[in-house]
């Protein structure tokens, strides 16, 4: 793995190829991503209201986010293309079901599983800007890899504020490692998971 990513395992050159080869289906579940991602943010500080720094960073999170849905959406039209209904992403559910009950635990456990999919995306982002040929969808996705990135890292930071930062290093560990677990049982297909 290169330095900038935390992840402990780096994700199937076949998965790669698969999502080459399936584009238009990749798009359609890269959408449907996105528009998670900003519900997620959302859904965080609806329940952090008290939280200044978590609210002022989630709703510039949900735009962000909303502005990749626009944009993958854009592509999506071009291509001649409708999105699809949305389907349950099966990593997602299962990296959410590991946040455990408890106001402190919950908290963190949100804030650290978020930004263990965020870095996933990161990676996977850049996986597919390496596939394709030079040109904008090329580097649309670079771009992407940046944000993902970024969040990750932010919720990372968002972690250290709230919680000591032995047990935010501790438990970020234990997600990584289940993480990689998780992506490696994952089937391959032609989305983000
Ligand atoms: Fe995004
Ligand atoms: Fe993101």
């Amino acid at each position: 793995m290169t330095a900038t990513t935390p992840l402990h395992c780096v994700s199937p050159t076949t998965w790669v190829v698969c999502v080459i080869e399936g584009f238009d289906q990749f798009l359609l579940d890269h959408a449907a991503a996105e528009k998670k991602a900003a519900g997620m943010a959302l859904s965080m500080l609806s329940h952090y209201p008290d939280r200044a720094r978590l609210v002022t960073a989630m709703s510039e999170l949900a735009a962000e986010e909303m502005v990749h849905f626009r944009e993958v959406v854009k592509l999506i039209q071009e291509r001649g293309l409708q999105l699809a209904a949305d389907e349950k992403d099966p990593y997602v559910n299962e990296i959410r079901s590991w946040i455990r009950r408890g106001s402190e635990e919950y908290m963190l456990d949100r804030l650290l599983t978020a930004a263990v999919i965020e870095a996933r995306g990161a990676e996977r982002f850049a996986l597919v800007a390496d596939a394709l040929s030079a040109g904008c969808l090329r580097r649309f996705y670079q771009s992407l890899a940046r944000s993902e990135a970024r969040h990750y890292e932010l919720f990372l930071d968002l972690a250290t504020e709230y919680f000591p930062s032995e047990t935010v290093g501790s438990r970020w560990q234990e997600l990584l490692s289940a993480e990689a677990s998780c992506v490696q049982a994952l089937p391959i297909r032609a989305a983000l998971h």
